[in-house]
C-alpha cells in the first residue's frame, strides 16, 4: 500500500490548524511540505518558521521539500524546524555526497528531487546515499498543474536500477497526482503519492485521501 503525502501548498493558510487537523485525522501517512524560494523556482512558498508550527500541529512524519538554491545552507533550520526527511534538488546542489551526508547526520532521512527535465540516471552515484527520491511528475513551483505522461518511464527505470543495486530507497511522486492516475503511478513503481489539489480541493478531502491509499 502507498504512502500518502499530502501537500501543505494547497491548504488554507488562514486557517492552517484546521486543515492540520483534517489530515492528523485523516489516513494520510505523512505531510509533505513545499518551501520555495523564488529563485529555483519562480514561486515563493514559506520557510522554516511555518514548518515549525506544522510541526506542533502534527505528530505525522514531515517530509520537507526544499525547491531552493543553496539548499545546503539551511538543513540545521529545516531539521530544527522538525523536519522528519528533507529533499534537496540534484538540480540545486554541487556537491550531492555532501548534502546528503549532512542531512543524515542531522538525523533526519535524507531525500533528492528530481525535475523532469532532468535524466533519472543522474541519481545512480547516490543511490546508497538517500531514503527517497522525489520524483517530479510536474515542473516545480505550483499545485494544481498537470501529471507529465514521460514520469511513468522514469519511474520504471529508476526502480530497476534501484533493485539492481539493492538500495533501500523509496520512490515518491509529486505533481498532479490524483484519482485518476494514482493506480498507474503505483504500478510503475512509486511508494508514496504527493497529493495537493486533488485532495485540498475535493469536496471532502478526508474522503480523497482515504480513496488514495484504498488503490
Ligand atoms: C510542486 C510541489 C508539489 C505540489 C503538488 O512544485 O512540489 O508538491 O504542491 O500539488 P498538486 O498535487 O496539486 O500537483
Ligand atoms: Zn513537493
Amino acid at each position: 500500500m502507498a504512502l500518502i503525502a499530502p501537500s501543505l501548498l494547497s491548504a488554507d493558510f488562514l486557517h492552517l490548524e484546521k486543515d492540520c487537523r483534517m489530515l492528523n485525522e485523516s489516513r494520510a501517512d505523512w505531510f509533505h511540505l513545499d518551501v520555495m524560494d523564488g529563485h529555483f523556482v519562480p514561486n515563493i512558498s514559506f520557510g522554516p518558521m511555518i514548518v515549525d508550527f506544522i510541526r506542533k500541529a502534527t505528530p505525522k512524519y514531515c517530509d520537507v521539500h526544499l525547491m531552493i538554491e543553496k539548499p545546503e545552507k539551511y538543513l540545521d533550520v529545516f531539521r530544527k524546524s522538525g523536519a522528519d526527511n528533507i529533499s534537496v534538488h540534484i538540480e540545486a546542489c554541487p556537491d550531492l555526497h555532501g548534502t546528503l551526508r549532512r542531512i543524515r547526520d542531522l538525523g533526519s532521512h535524507a531525500g533528492i528531487a528530481i525535475n523532469p527535465g532532468t535524466p533519472v540516471q543522474d541519481l545512480a552515484p547516490y543511490l546508497q546515499e538517500a531514503d527517497l527520491i522525489c520524483m517530479m511528475s510536474v515542473h516545480p513551483g505550483f499545485g494544481g498543474q498537470a501529471f507529465i505522461e514521460t514520469t511513468y518511464e522514469k519511474i520504471r527505470t529508476l526502480k530497476n536500477m534501484i533493485q539492481a543495486v539493492g538500495a533501500n530507497i523509496k520512490i515518491e511522486v509529486d505533481g498532479g497526482v490524483g484519482l485518476q492516475n494514482a493506480a498507474s503511478i503505483i504500478e510503475a513503481g512509486a511508494d508514496v503519492l504527493v497529493a495537493g489539489n486533488s485532495v485540498f480541493r475535493a469536496t471532502d478531502p478526508k474522503a480523497a485521501i482515504a480513496a488514495l491509499k484504498e488503490i
